[in-house]
C-alpha cells in the first residue's frame, strides 16, 4: 500500500539512495560512482535542504520508494542553491586536477559543484521538478499520482507553470511526461526540457 506524504528530515539518506539508484537515465548508477553521495549532492540535497516543503515522498509503509522534489520559483531557488548549497559544499571536495577527458564520473560531478552550468529558466513555467521512483514502485501508475499531488501543491502556492529537464536517453520518462500532458519546450544534445501550464 503506497502513500504520498510530505518529506521529513529523516528521509534524507533514503532520498540520496533513490537518487543514486535511478541516476543513470532512470536506471541504477551505483556502479558508476565511488562516492555514493555525489549525485544526491547535485540533484536532491539542494531541494530537501532549501525547499523541504516542496518535497514529497512515496512510502510503502516500510520505506521511501520514490520522491518528487522541486522549486516553486526556479530563479530564486538557483541563487540560493549556489550561495547556500554549492559554495559551502566545495569545502568537502577538491577540484579535479587532471585533464577533462580523463575525469572519472565522480570528478565530472565535482567539476559541476565548482563550475555549475547556468540553469535554464522558463519564465512562463517558473517552477521545476524532479521525480524518481525505485523499480519496485515503477509501472504502477504511481508516477501519475505523484505528479497530481505535486501539481495540486504548486497551484495552491500560486504557481502558473512547471518545467523539467530530462536526459535525452531516458525514453520512458519522455513518454511518461508527454502522456501526463507536458509539452517539449527545447532540447540540446543532452537534455530535453518540457513544460506544463498550471
Ligand atoms: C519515469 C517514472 C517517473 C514514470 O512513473 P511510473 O509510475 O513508473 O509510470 P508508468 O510506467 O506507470 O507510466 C505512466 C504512464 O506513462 C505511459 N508510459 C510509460 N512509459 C511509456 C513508454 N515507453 N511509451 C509510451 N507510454 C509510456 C504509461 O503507458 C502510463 O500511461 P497509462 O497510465 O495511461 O497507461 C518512473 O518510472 C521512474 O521514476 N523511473 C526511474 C527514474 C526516472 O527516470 N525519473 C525521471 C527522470 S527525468
Amino acid at each position: 500500500m503506497f502513500t504520498i506524504r510530505p518529506y521529513r528530515q529523516n528521509d534524507h539518506d533514503a532520498v540520496y539512495d533513490i537518487c543514486l539508484k535511478t541516476g543513470n537515465s532512470g536506471r541504477g548508477a551505483e556502479h558508476l560512482y565511488d562516492d555514493p553521495m555525489l549525485l544526491g549532492h547535485l540533484y536532491a540535497g539542494p531541494y530537501i535542504t532549501i525547499e523541504p516543503n516542496t518535497a514529497f515522498i512515496l512510502d510503502n509503509g516500510q520505506k521511501p520508494c520514490g520522491y518528487i522534489l522541486g522549486a516553486k520559483e526556479s530563479k530564486s531557488f538557483y541563487k540560493k542553491m549556489l550561495n547556500d548549497w554549492l559554495i559551502p559544499l566545495r569545502e568537502k571536495y577538491k577540484k579535479p586536477s587532471s585533464e577533462e577527458n580523463e575525469w572519472t564520473k565522480d570528478e565530472q560531478i565535482i567539476h559541476q559543484i565548482f563550475h555549475p552550468e547556468t540553469p535554464r529558466v522558463f519564465p512562463k513555467y517558473p517552477s521545476h521538478l524532479h521525480i524518481d521512483l525505485l523499480p519496485i514502485a515503477q509501472g504502477k501508475g504511481l508516477g501519475n499520482n505523484m505528479m497530481d499531488h505535486f501539481m495540486k501543491y504548486l497551484i495552491k502556492q500560486g504557481s502558473t507553470g512547471v518545467h523539467l529537464g530530462l536526459g535525452i536517453k531516458n525514453k520512458r520518462a519522455f513518454y511518461f511526461y508527454k502522456k501526463y500532458g507536458m509539452t517539449e519546450l527545447e532540447r540540446d544534445d543532452d537534455t530535453i526540457y518540457m513544460g506544463l501550464k498550471l
